[in-house]
């Protein structure tokens, strides 16, 4: 089954008013290189969505939260209406930092996945156990898969496992495991949506994704691409990433 690609940067709260350039050398290389097999999407903080977007068209965009309500008495919230309205297709809902540090709950995310794919925008809905939870993991992946509603439009959800326990850190799953857990995923998503709908949808893979096992990690059968997120702020490292489906 071939499904649709990507790699996705996640630069979290990161970049600054010279970060355009990052983007336009990005966008520049992917224009010349012209057999880009993944669509390439920037996450950048929000305070530069809308300048990225106004600046370098042939880029792809997306948030790294939006709220669930459209509008209202939410202070220093942004809706997942206001994002799209900007012109972002994109956004990621449920990062492991979120879920930590802004104490996010499997209903608040399954309110902002609904209020994402009402306003017709994608989501990249991340999953992943933390080290205590090895042992148990596909429960912990199957608890949080369950947070997505069943009668969910799939046309618009990405999965991104990343183990909590190799984001930042240097270490991921053995190479043949990070096969094995998304086939695993892929199982768990089937028994929920029926396997046809299912196929569709891509898993991809994050956590210490970087220019020297992006290759090793995108050949895999069943990883459709990379969450990246500290090696997406450096234009060789992230260059070599998106060339590494080659
Ligand atoms: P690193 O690539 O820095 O490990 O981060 C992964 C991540 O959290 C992307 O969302």
């Amino acid at each position: 089954m071939k499904r649709v690609k990507y790699t996705i940067a996640n630069w979290k709260m990161n970049g600054g008013k010279d970060s355009i350039k990052l983007v336009k050398l990005l966008a520049r290389h992917i224009k010349k290189t012209g057999h880009i097999k993944s669509k390439v999407i920037i996450c950048p903080p929000y305070t530069l969505l809308s300048d990225f977007i106004r600046l370098e068209k042939k880029m792809i965009y997306g948030a790294q939260d939006c709220h669930y309500q459209d509008k209202g008495a939410y202070t220093g919230s942004i809706s997942a209406q206001m994002i799209k309205s900007i012109g972002c297709k994109y956004v990621i809902i449920g990062h492991s930092e979120r879920r930590e540090y802004q104490k996010e709950s499997s209903n608040e995310l399954r309110l902002k996945i609904q209020a994402a794919v009402n306003n017709n925008m994608r989501v990249i809905y991340c999953i992943g156990e933390k080290l205590s939870e090895i042992k148990n993991r596909m429960q912990v992946l199957k608890k949080q898969i369950s947070t997505l509603n069943n009668n969910l439009d799939i046309n618009n959800i990405i999965i991104a496992y990343e183990p909590i326990w190799a984001i930042g850190s240097g270490k991921t799953p053995k190479i043949i495991e990070i096969n094995s857990i998304h086939k695993n995923i892929r199982t768990l998503l089937s028994k929920k949506f029926g396997v046809r709908k299912s196929n569709k949808i891509s898993i991809l893979y994050g956590g210490s994704v970087n220019s020297l096992n992006a290759s090793d990690i995108l050949k895999l059968e069943h990883v459709d691409g990379a969450l990246v997120g500290g090696a997406s702020l450096n234009y060789r490292d992230f260059s070599k990433i998106i060339d590494s489906y080659l």
